[in-house]
């Protein structure tokens, strides 16, 4: 039975990839700001297929969203190209830098000092952005590096206006920012926050973006660029050298591709925790009816699918050219079969009682952005520079706000990271490594059409992405902006609770929740960005949808 079925996916399968090559009707794209999505659609207007638009989005969120990501971050492009199925993940992720080391981030005493790996230079790892954007033109685009980038150039040199969401992030972020005068003279004025609508002009990052076009990615990682970066980073205490930056690769890898009822999800590969994480609890959740049960009821079964496999997260996870995953373990339904078995219908299970593991940590950073165009080239992208702001570091003239991805690594044997997450020997420091990452640009296939998603939000992603991927299972009729906007609750295995959005679950079902022994707390805020695009297989039509808790922005045109 198993093997017919899988013989079925395949047949439908292969028919939805021929299909793919049929010219849709429209191209669509969501991203977090409507000034770089717009910049993406111009790129597409201009005769540029969904890896330019990609390079455009991704390079004009640098500018306009800098607290979000930026040249000085990295990130995950998952892509598929229509002409013949390709599927591949751009692994642009930041490298800890060669003179990094594991106890980088203690005291003699053995203590972790715990800002040192948030900010200032010594929190940040080498950046892959800048090299991601070059290969995503030079192997997938169609126009040049310097076309595509041209947009972000104008937004950095003739300024964006600074909007709610900037002035609001550049509020709760101002004394790291007032404490570089380059990171205060770039997003402050006279060391306060812009006026609203307050233009933010950042001449130094659009010389380097201009450096970046005409000379591709060793316009960054060779030459004035990186000698200014190392010397600023060198001079206020980091350890870059001209090496690290000369010696930055990205790396294309075969993302984690694998099915759930009835559709076939292609996902973000380690570095990423993301794709091996959504897989686990799929897998788990695979054996339940969820659309039948009481919403309690539901909320509980995937809480501890999810904390299962955050906890295989913690305990397995981190850079693949540095250790060795059980990945075929963890992606099978019989080790899904056997983390199930310990699920108990009626109680939560304590996280205690699951083998100890090591801690990480991850925010509610980050920016997320889907592309398709008309030929029917995707593109899903989540890039990070960690918090917001990042290290809250500019390096010097350059103009490139450095992030702290070092973070990402497990600091401490047993401690936790800015996101709570637990983390362990896999994911310890070493030079040149990838800290090990939440995020999880996804596609989901299935007979009615393809949706391509993803969000920001640090180790709440892949719960978010999980729960687009069941509500989208659920619709009767796919609805992108009820997706999108769902209410979101999330579980990660440490620390031991149930995180529910305000004002988002009926009290009747969360005291349910708490009776059957879950620790649920009510967030402040709500949480993510999730930019979506479906693409309807019946019509060939395409469309987008921006979360409505940002300001970003969804557009599909013919
Ligand atoms: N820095 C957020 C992540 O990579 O998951």
């Amino acid at each position: 039975m198993q093997q017919f079925r899988g013989f079925l996916f395949l047949v439908f399968f292969l028919a939805a990839n021929a299909g793919a090559q049929t010219p849709l009707a429209n191209a669509a794209i969501a991203s977090a700001h409507p000034l770089a999505t717009a910049a993406g659609k111009a790129i597409l207007q201009q005769g540029g297929n969904a890896f330019d638009a990609a390079v455009a989005v991704a390079a004009a969120l640098a500018v306009v969203e800098p607290y979000g990501s930026g040249l000085g971050g990295g990130g995950f492009f998952l892509l598929h190209r229509a002409r013949d199925g390709k599927q591949v993940m751009i692994d642009a992720r930041e490298r800890a830098p060669f003179k990094a080391t594991p106890n980088m981030y203690r005291n003699a005493a053995g203590q972790v000092l715990p800002q040192a790996s948030l900010e200032g230079p010594l929190a940040a790892a080498i950046p892959g952005i800048p090299a991601g954007l070059a290969h995503l033109a030079q192997r997938y685009g169609r126009l040049s590096l310097a076309q595509s980038l041209a947009p972000a150039i104008r937004l950095a040199e003739q300024g964006f206006p600074a909007d709610a969401r900037y002035r609001a992030l550049a509020q709760s972020h101002l004394t790291l920012l007032q404490r570089q005068p380059e990171a205060a003279a770039q997003y402050l004025q006279n060391q306060a926050v812009p006026e609203p609508n307050a233009l933010i002009v950042q001449a130094n990052l659009g010389k380097t973006l201009r450096a970046l076009a005409q000379h591709g990615a060793s316009g960054f990682y060779r030459g004035a660029v990186a000698k200014e970066m190392v010397a600023a980073v060198q001079a206020a205490g980091g350890i870059w050298q001209r090496a690290d930056l000369a010696r930055y690769r990205i790396v294309e890898r075969q993302p984690i591709a694998f099915d759930y009822r009835g559709m076939h999800i292609v996902s973000a590969a380690p570095p990423s925790a993301g794709g091996l994480t959504l897989a686990e609890a799929l897998h788990i959740l695979e054996r339940y009816d969820l659309n039948a049960l009481k919403p309690a009821q539901r909320m509980h079964l995937v809480v501890e699918a999810l904390r299962r496999a955050y906890h295989d997260r913690a305990r397995y996870m981190g850079d693949p050219d540095f250790v060795s995953m059980p990945l075929q373990r963890l992606m099978s339904p019989r080790y899904a079969d056997e983390r199930a078995a310990s699920i108990d219908l009626a109680n939560a299970t304590l996280s205690a009682d699951l083998d100890k593991a090591p801690q990480v940590q991850q925010g509610n950073h980050t920016t997320h952005f889907s592309i398709v165009d008309r030929q029917g080239n995707r593109v899903a992208a989540t890039l990070s520079i960690n918090t917001f702001f990042g290290s809250g570091f500019v390096a010097g003239k350059s103009g490139v706000l450095l992030n702290n991805e070092m973070d990402d690594f497990a600091v401490a044997e047993h401690g936790m990271n800015v996101y709570g997450l637990v983390n362990s020997g896999p994911n310890r420091i070493a030079p040149g490594k990838r800290p090990l990452s939440s995020m999880t640009p996804t596609f989901v296939e299935d007979a009615r059409g393809t949706l391509i998603l993803g969000a920001p939000g640090g180790s709440r992603i892949i719960s978010m992405v999980l729960l687009g991927i069941l509500n989208y299972q659920s619709q009767t009729q796919v609805d992108l902006q009820a997706l999108v906007s769902a209410p979101r609750y999330h579980h990660q295995y440490l620390p031991d609770q149930l995180e529910v959005e305000p004002d988002s679950f009926p009290g009747s079902v969360l005291d349910e929740l708490q009776l059957i022994g879950h620790v649920v707390r009510v967030s402040k805020q709500k949480w993510g960005n999730m930019q979506a695009v479906w693409i309807d297989r019946a019509s060939g039509e395409a469309f987008a949808a921006s979360d409505p808790r940002g300001i970003g922005s969804g557009v599909a045109w013919h």
